[in-house]
């Protein structure tokens, strides 16, 4: 199968998830187009047999870049098969505030955009101190504070679940079925 695998990301965590996704359907012997959705303009989705989307959440809301993509191609995403990895600090806990939060952020992107992902699969991020700013740092350390995170200053922390993660990954392309073209 072709699948596309187009990432948001904002501090570099959901292109590393993008990635890993990526060798792992080539490592099965998928052909993978991995790109970043600000270089996505001009890309005819109908070449695929699957797309995978992913971005993910600040301030209760995904990239707008890519908003912006799914928005003009929400036709041909609704006409394939599409996993959206939708990746946050909040997917990291069982708090049931975050997750209503989450289903928030993701119905609003629905809306927004007027796509309806095929599967999605929410995705535990970083905490990335080596990308951050200093206000960024700041309010990071504190966030991670109110969860009763332990955070080392400077220090990257991760809460993706790489296992999970594949296992999502496999089911998904595992339903895959290559699209009848033309006609
Ligand atoms: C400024 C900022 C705001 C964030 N806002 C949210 C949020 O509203 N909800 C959430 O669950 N995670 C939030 N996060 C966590 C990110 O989704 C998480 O760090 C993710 O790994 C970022 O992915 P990226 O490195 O690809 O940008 C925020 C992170 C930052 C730095």
């Amino acid at each position: 199968m072709l699948i596309l695998i187009a990432y948001a990301t904002t501090d570099g965590q959901t292109r590393k998830i993008a990635r890993f996704a990526a060798d792992r359907l080539v490592g099965q012997g998928h052909g993978v187009e991995l790109l970043n959705v600000e270089d996505a303009e001009g890309l005819d989705l109908a070449r695929f047999d699957g797309a995978i989307l992913a971005g993910s959440l600040h301030v209760g809301g995904y990239q707008k870049a890519l908003s912006r993509f799914v928005t003009a191609e929400r036709a041909a995403l609704q006409a394939m098969p599409t996993l959206f990895l939708a990746v946050s600090l909040s997917a990291a806990g069982n708090d049931p505030e975050d997750w209503a939060g989450l289903n928030r952020c993701l119905a609003e992107f629905q809306a927004d955009t007027g796509w309806t992902p095929g599967r999605i699969e929410h995705v535990a991020g970083a905490f990335r101190f080596s990308e951050y700013d200093f206000f960024r740092a700041w309010a990071m350390r504190r966030i991670a504070d109110q969860k009763g995170e332990k955070v080392e200053p400077g220090k990257d922390k991760e809460y993706t679940d790489w296992a999970a993660l594949m296992l999502a990954v496999d089911g998904w392309a595992a339903g895959l079925a290559p699209r009848v073209r033309g006609a």
